[in-house]
């Protein structure tokens, strides 16, 4: 049990509610730095929002609390997500090659076609003239655009088991969810016994063999030594291409099993993250249409005559990258994550934790902590300009985490946010519906109950790029 220095009470049943993010932010008045956090009586966490706070744990490699991470090993096994210690260092250095700019510049073109795809449905939908739920064809769009990147196919050359094996990852991210705000859904044993576990099962199962079959397929046509040239002078190489050819120093490749346990991590942690974040995004445009404005003016200057986009052009897109983060810190895509500490803590204020305490880092209460950020309910996207970003606590504003356990795919997303946004906003104007306004959900990413209603108008064939 925790000792008098750390007051405060919260219970995770309160957290689950809409409205317990905002909640937790007021805390921050009462409690600064953090405050207790139980699930139940005997699952205790510390909930931290202050960035010495932050910087005092996430700075270490401490490993992931089980009671919340275990939930994931069914589906994405132990992949850089879940694993720890030197089996989780040797993988980080095997994969991060997969996030060089020369492998993620070729990724631009495939976001791009799945954003078309999307944005030619919208414009149907947009002219009925009313406000739609953008969430789940973003989702569709970033889960197509993935399997591009991950397998070299997406929905256009999917086949049947395909088909299925897209279905079973949108079945398990939403199974899985509601698996962890469900105490009665905790313990294996009952939970597999249910109409819900049995489902899981059943999508785990069909995930797992087509991760299995796509391996075999590929390791096949690599034996082959024509096939092995064409895959080596291939255009773009997939995240599959770049774990099949990765060694250690020794020469050590990747087992089977951690192969399919890194390609399912990739597919949970890279579509349901970036469908948060782009939608949240296309929300803060609808609502500021000044900011809108001057980015849709940014990125029609950047492309000119031209109607592709390209990597380079990532790069020139200053504002809207600020308004992105600007929109990740209100909205951040992964509100929290914890951690279970493998040794004692000092925090700056001489408060400390022993070994195996649980901790949260609250980054939505971060974000939001008054004493970080003057004004934190303001949009305001030039806190991240240069002046502005000199001098800001590294612990500030951290929507990929940080420290050596940060996001592995933030450039990917970045990029992709980037695609997108720009995509979007070339071809409609986004306006919000005040009368179902998006109600913020914490289910592992950052969702909405009611989804996020917009309204779209076309801006004509002139400004489509
Ligand atoms: C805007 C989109 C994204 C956000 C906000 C985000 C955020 C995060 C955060 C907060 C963590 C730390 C998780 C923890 O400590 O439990 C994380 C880890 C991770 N993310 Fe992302 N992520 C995004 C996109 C992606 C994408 C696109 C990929 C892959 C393509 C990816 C792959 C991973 C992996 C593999 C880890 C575990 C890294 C490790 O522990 O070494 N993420 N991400």
């Amino acid at each position: 049990c925790w000792g008098p220095e750390w007051p405060g009470l919260l219970l995770l049943f309160q957290i689950q509610q809409t409205g317990s993010l905002d909640k937790v932010v007021s805390w921050t008045h009462e409690f600064p730095y953090a405050h207790q956090l139980w699930v139940g009586q005997f699952l205790g966490f510390l909930n931290i929002y202050d960035p010495d706070y932050a910087k005092a744990v996430y700075s270490r490699g401490d490993p992931k609390a089980p009671d919340f991470y275990d939930f994931f090993l069914q589906w994405i096994g132990k992949g850089l997500l879940v694993l720890q210690g030197p089996k989780w260092f040797q993988h980080r250095k095997l994969l991060t090659p997969g996030f060089h700019y020369d492998v993620l510049k070729p990724y631009v073109a495939l976001f791009a076609e799945s954003t078309r795809i999307m944005l030619d449905k919208w414009e149907k939908k947009a002219r009925e003239q009313k406000s739609f739920d953008i969430y789940s064809d973003v989702g569709h769009m970033a889960l197509d655009s993935l399997m591009k990147c991950t397998f070299g196919k997406g929905t256009s050359g999917l086949n049947d088991r395909d088909n299925n094996y897209y279905l079973s990852v949108e079945e398990l991210t939403l199974l899985m969810q509601q698996r962890i705000y469900s105490f009665q859904y905790h313990n294996d044993f009952i939970y597999f016994l249910t109409p819900h576990g049995r489902r899981f099962l059943r999508a785990c199962q069909v995930a797992h063999d087509h991760t299995d079959q796509v391996i075999r397929e590929r390791k096949a046509a690599l034996q082959d030594e024509k096939e092995r040239e064409r895959i080596q002078s291939k255009r773009h190489l997939d995240f599959l291409d770049i774990l099949l050819g990765a060694r250690d120093e020794e020469g050590i490749k990747l087992s089977d099993e951690d192969l399919r346990a890194e390609v399912d991590t990739f597919m949970f942690e890279g579509h349901d993250t970036t469908t948060s974040a782009i939608s949240w995004v296309l929300y803060c445009m609808s609502l500021y249409p000044e900011h809108q404005r001057r980015c849709r003016e940014e990125i029609q200057e950047i492309l000119g005559d031209r109607d592709t986009l390209k990597w380079d052009d990532l790069a020139e897109m200053t504002y809207l990258t600020m308004c992105i983060k600007e929109s990740f810190r209100l909205y951040p895509p992964v509100p929290q994550v914890y951690r279970q500490l493998s040794q004692p803590v000092n925090f700056v204020d001489g408060r400390s934790l022993p070994e195996g305490s649980l901790i949260s880092l609250h980054i939505y209460a971060l974000h939001r902590n008054s004493t970080v950020w003057p004004d934190p309910e303001v949009f305001n996207p030039l806190r991240f300009s240069p002046e502005n970003v000199a001098g800001r606590h590294s612990f500030a504003f951290i929507p990929f985490s940080a420290g050596p356990r940060n996001c592995i795919g933030q450039q990917f997303a970045m990029a992709e946010v980037k695609v997108v946004t720009a995509l979007c906003l070339l071809r409609f104007e986004f306006a919000p519906d005040p009368s179902r306004l998006p109600i913020k959900m914490p289910q592992l990413v950052l969702r909405s109950k009611n989804g996020i209603h917009l309204h779209l108008k076309p801006l004509g064939p002139g400004s489509e790029k």
